[in-house]
C-alpha cells in the first residue's frame, strides 16, 4: 500500500518544551501527580484532550479579521448560523460559550424534576446538568461498550430494548428526551450506527419522545459509518452528516472538538417553540442570541472551521492518525480500548498494571509514568473521574478504568505518535516496576481536576 502524509503542509510553528527526566520529575510531584495540574509550559506532547486544542487553517485566521463585533445583529452570527444550516440541516441555531452552555439551557427548558433522561454512556457536564434540573440519567447503551476488549463497529449504539424497559417502567411521559452521543467519548470515542440512529429516532417519535444529539465529535461518527456501515462506502462524510441529524429534533455542541475552534458552541433545534423559549434563556445565561459568549472573530472562525471539518481528506487524516498511534500499541501486545476510536487512543490500566489494586489509582499511576517517562500529557477516566457515590460515600467503580492518549487535531506529526507510542511501550516492558498512588487531597466535586496524589 501507498503511504499517505498530512492532507495540510505548516504555515508557523510552536516551539514544545524538552525537560531533562529531572525537571519533569519536579514538575510531577508540584502538581500532586495529577496531570490536570501539570503546567503547559512543561509538557512536551499533550494528549490531555481534543478540546480546544485544534489548529485553525490560515482560512480561519483570516476569517478572525473579519469578525463583525456589533453587540446585535453582527454579520459573523449570520455567517455562523449559515454554516450550521448548511452543514448540519437544523432550522434554528444559538450560539452559546462552549458545549456545556447549551447543555444548561436544553436541560432547563426540556427537564422536570423527576424525569429520565436516558443517553448511550454518560458524560460528565452532560450529565451534571440534568441531574442539576431533577432528572436521573440512565445508561441505555449497549453492553459490549463496557467491555474493552470486545470488537464491535458500532459500539456507541443504543440498546433499544433497555430503552423499551425504561419507558416501561416510568411511562414516556417522565422522559423529555434522549440524548443519543456521537461519537461516545467514554466508551472510547465509539461511533453510532446510521441504522441504530433511524431506529431510535422512530421510535422515540411513535411515543412523542424527542431525540436531542450530543453532536461534539459528529463529523467523526459520520466517518465511521462511511468506513463501517454497508451503503455509506460511496457517499460523502458531508452527506452522511445530513443524514445523520434528520434522525433528531435538535443538538448540543461543543465547537472546541469537531468545529476546529478553540471556543464556541451552539444548541440547535427544529422546533419553533422551543427555539423561541431558548431566546429567552440565552440572554440570561450567555448573551444576546446573535453572539451568545462568543465575540464576532470566533464565530468567524468557527463558521468556516464547520466547513473544513466535512472535507473528506481532512477527516480520513484525522481519523489515520489516531488510528496509526494505536495499532502500533495493538501490535506490540499493549491493552487498549477496541476499537481504536475517534479521537483518542485509551490505555487499559486494569490490564497494564494487574498488580494494582483500583484503590491505588491504576489509570493516575499510568499517566504520572507516562509523563515522567517522556514529557507526554494524557488523562485519567476511571475511578477517580467518577466521583463518589453521593448516597453511600464510596468510590464509583467503572468498569473502564482508563489512560486516555487524546489527539489534538492537526497540530502533531506522526513523528509524535511515534514518540508517545515508544513511551508507552518501554512502560510497558517495565510495568512491573510501577507503584500505586494515594489520594491526599480530595475536592468534594469533579474530583479528578484538582485531587492530589502521592506514591504509596
Ligand atoms: N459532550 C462531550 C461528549 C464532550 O466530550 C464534552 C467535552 C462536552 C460535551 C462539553 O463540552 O467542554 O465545550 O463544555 N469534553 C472535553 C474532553 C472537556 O476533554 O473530553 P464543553
Amino acid at each position: 500500500e501507498r503511504r499517505s502524509a498530512e492532507p495540510f503542509k505548516i504555515k508557523t510553528v510552536e516551539a514544545l518544551a524538552m525537560l531533562s527526566r529531572q525537571e519533569r520529575e519536579e514538575a510531577l510531584k508540584k502538581a500532586g501527580y495529577n496531570t490536570f495540574l501539570i503546567d503547559s509550559s512543561d509538557v512536551y506532547i499533550d494528549l490531555l484532550t481534543d478540546s480546544g486544542t485544534s489548529a485553525m487553517s490560515d482560512r480561519q485566521w483570516g476569517a478572525l479579521m473579519m469578525g463583525d463585533e456589533a453587540y446585535a445583529g453582527s454579520k459573523s452570527w449570520k455567517r455562523l448560523e449559515k454554516a450550521v444550516r448548511d452543514v448540519y440541516g437544523y432550522k434554528h441555531v444559538l450560539p452559546t460559550h462552549q458545549g456545556r452552555g447549551a447543555e444548561n439551557i436544553l436541560s432547563q427548558l426540556k427537564i422536570k424534576h423527576g424525569d429520565y433522561v436516558p443517553g448511550n454512556m454518560y458524560f460528565t457536564t452532560t450529565r451534571a446538568h440534568q441531574e442539576l434540573n431533577g432528572a436521573s440519567f440512565v445508561d441505555i447503551i449497549i453492553d459490549e461498550a463496557h467491555d474493552p476488549t470486545l470488537e464491535h463497529p458500532f459500539k456507541g449504539n443504543i440498546d433499544l430494548k433497555k430503552l423499551e424497559n425504561l419507558i416501561y417502567e416510568v411511562g414516556a411521559e417522565k422522559i423529555p428526551y434522549i440524548c443519543v452521543a456521537v461519537t461516545v467519548n467514554m466508551a472510547g470515542g465509539q461511533p453510532v450506527s446510521m441504522k441504530n440512529l433511524r431506529e431510535v429516532y422512530h421510535f422515540c417519535k411513535s411515543l412523542g419522545i424527542d431525540v436531542m444529539f450530543d453532536a461534539t465529535r459528529c463529523v467523526e461518527n459520520a466517518y465511521f459509518i462511511k468506513e463501517r456501515e454497508k451503503g455509506y462506502e460511496n457517499k460523502s462524510v458531508s452527506n452522511i452528516l445530513k443524514e445523520m441529524f434528520s434522525y433528531s429534533d435538535g443538538c448540543t455542541m461543543s465547537g472546541k472538538k469537531d468545529c476546529l475552534v478553540n471556543i464556541g458552541g451552539f444548541l440547535a433545534m427544529n422546533d419553533d417553540e422551543l427555539y423561541a423559549r431558548s431566546r429567552e434563556l440565552v440572554v440570561v445565561y450567555e448573551g444576546m442570541p446573535s453572539y451568545g459568549g462568543m465575540a464576532g472573530r470566533d464565530m468567524e472562525a468557527m463558521a468556516q472551521g464547520i466547513y473544513e471539518s466535512v472535507d473528506d481528506h481532512y477527516i480520513a487524516h484525522r481519523i489515520g492518525q489516531v488510528r496509526y498511534l494505536g495499532q502500533q500499541l495493538i501490535d506490540q501486545g499493549v491493552p487498549i480500548v477496541r476499537p481504536i476510536g475517534g479521537h483518542a487512543v485509551y490505555l487499559d490500566a486494569k490490564e497494564f498494571l494487574p498488580h494494582l489494586q483500583l484503590e491505588e489509582f491504576p489509570a493516575q499511576a499510568l499517566a504520572a509514568a507516562l509523563y515522567l517517562d517522556s514529557g507526554v500529557r494524557a488523562m485519567e477516566r476511571g475511578i477517580v473521574s467518577a466521583g463518589r457515590d453521593q448516597k453511600t460515600g464510596q468510590h464509583n467503580k467503572p468498569k473502564l478504568e482508563l489512560v486516555r492518549l487524546t489527539i489534538p487535531r492537526r497540530v502533531y506529526t506522526n513523528n509524535h505518535m511515534d514518540v508517545a507510542a515508544d513511551s508507552v511501550l518501554s512502560l510497558f516492558q517495565k510495568r512491573h516496576a510501577i507503584n500505586g498512588l494515594k489520594m491526599v487531597y480530595e475536592p468534594p466535586a469533579l474530583r479528578f481536576f484538582n485531587a492530589r496524589f502521592s506514591p504509596v
